[in-house]
């Protein structure tokens, strides 16, 4: 029997509430399939309302289910995976600095990702998970200056000190592997990895404006004065929700697939953002790499070891596979910058200063 899923299959979503997530069960609903997604707190209505009225929208009220599971408890997911036929496991710690970055960053990706697998296996239902991991799964700085990343790359270079997300997401993808390889026969389900660069594009609510669009939030909010030379491998969240999907459906997918749509630089993209709402005073300047080094001293969400690696860095990853597996074509850049920052705008998710006259 093949693993590919079909419209009516149920699919559990882990971490539903978060930016990539949300846009995921929108389209899994539209498509027809079933979906139940797993939270911290399904009563919690700051998170999930959004998903509700995303349901509501698809007319798929009785498509979405949510429960709650925790990745760093055990077991917490076999009610979630019972009778599901794919997962998309989407959740993780989303953050790049902590006091504590083996047990607030690695471990929730690490242990999670096991949590969540042996749940999958208890379950015996499920014929495919696919696996949201990202670029900095393949990224590192031990390599030459333009080197154009590929699939067949691996992060070798980071550590706890130096880039614990990066530790966490090249960890739970080779442990994810691990897994699935040490089941007998009659236990194996297929595994899938997605690997997304920088993931921009629409926010639905405020949270996700605090996730990987914060790095637009700032600019459009003017938090520091402008932007450091960090090369930014940008994909559109819709663009990655349909990736996901294809991945559930294909009849041979690849075992890892890089979505990435522009390799582009930080300064350049913010600026064009800037000349899409000229009225907006926006924080674009390039900074120098000692004032971003020095900057990031002062401020708890920044990693200055990762920083010190990453500025002035050229690191393009190819989207080779994912256009020739998945057949995927990409938003034009323009188009997701814009609507990154847009909802932020308009929903006075981001702190705006208008220009006078
Ligand atoms: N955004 C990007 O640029 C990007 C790029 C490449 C890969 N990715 C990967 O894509 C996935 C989704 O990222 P995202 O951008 O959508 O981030 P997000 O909005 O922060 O979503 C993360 C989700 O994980 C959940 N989560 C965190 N810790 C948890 C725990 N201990 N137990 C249960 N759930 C937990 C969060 O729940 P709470 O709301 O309760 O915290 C949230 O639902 C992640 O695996 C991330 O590494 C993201």
């Amino acid at each position: 029997m093949s693993a590919a899923l079909q419209a009516g299959d149920l699919v559990c979503v882990t971490g539903a509430n978060g930016f990539i997530a949300s846009h995921l069960i929108s389209d899994l609903l539209q498509a027809g399939y079933r979906v139940r997604g797993t939270v911290r707190d399904p009563s919690n209505t700051a998170k999930v309302a959004h998903l509700h009225a995303i349901a509501e929208a698809a007319g798929a009220r009785d498509r979405l289910e949510l429960v709650a599971a925790d990745l760093m408890k055990d077991g917490s997911f076999d009610a979630a995976m019972a009778g599901a036929a794919g997962v998309c496991h989407c959740a993780a710690a989303v953050f790049f600095a902590a006091e504590d970055p083996q047990r607030d960053i690695v471990d929730p990706s690490l242990i999670g990702t096991r949590n969540v697998l042996e749940s999958v296996r208890k379950a015996g239902t499920v014929r495919r998970v696919v696996h949201t991991s990202s670029v900095v799964a393949v990224y590192g700085w031990d390599k030459p200056d333009d080197h154009l990343f590929t699939e067949a790359d691996w992060n070798t270079s980071s550590t706890l000190e130096t880039d614990p997300y990066g530790l966490a997401k090249v960890e739970a993808e080779k442990a994810a592997r691990a897994f699935v390889d040490g089941l007998p026969e009659d236990e194996r389900f297929e595994l899938v990895h997605l690997n997304p660069g920088m993931v921009w594009g629409p926010p639905l609510i405020k949270a996700h404006a605090k996730a990987s669009p914060k790095l637009v939030r700032d600019v459009v909010s003017r938090t520091n004065p402008g932007v450091p030379r960090l090369m930014l491998n940008v994909v559109d969240v819709r663009d990655v929700s349909e990736a996901h999907v294809r991945a559930l459906e294909a009849e041979s997918p690849p075992a890892r697939c890089i979505l990435v749509a522009a390799n582009g630089w930080m300064p350049e993209l913010m600026q064009q953002i800037q000349a899409m709402f000229p009225d907006v005073v926006m924080g674009t300047r390039k900074i120098p790499r000692w004032v971003v080094l020095l900057v990031s001293m002062f401020d708890k969400t920044l990693n200055t070891a990762q920083l010190g690696k990453l500025v002035g860095r050229s690191m393009p990853m190819s989207s080779a596979l994912s256009e020739s597996a998945y057949g995927m074509t990409w938003r034009p850049l323009a188009e997701t910058l814009h609507d990154t920052a847009a909802p932020m705008i308009e929903h006075g998710w981001a702190r705006v200063k208008r220009r006078r006259g």
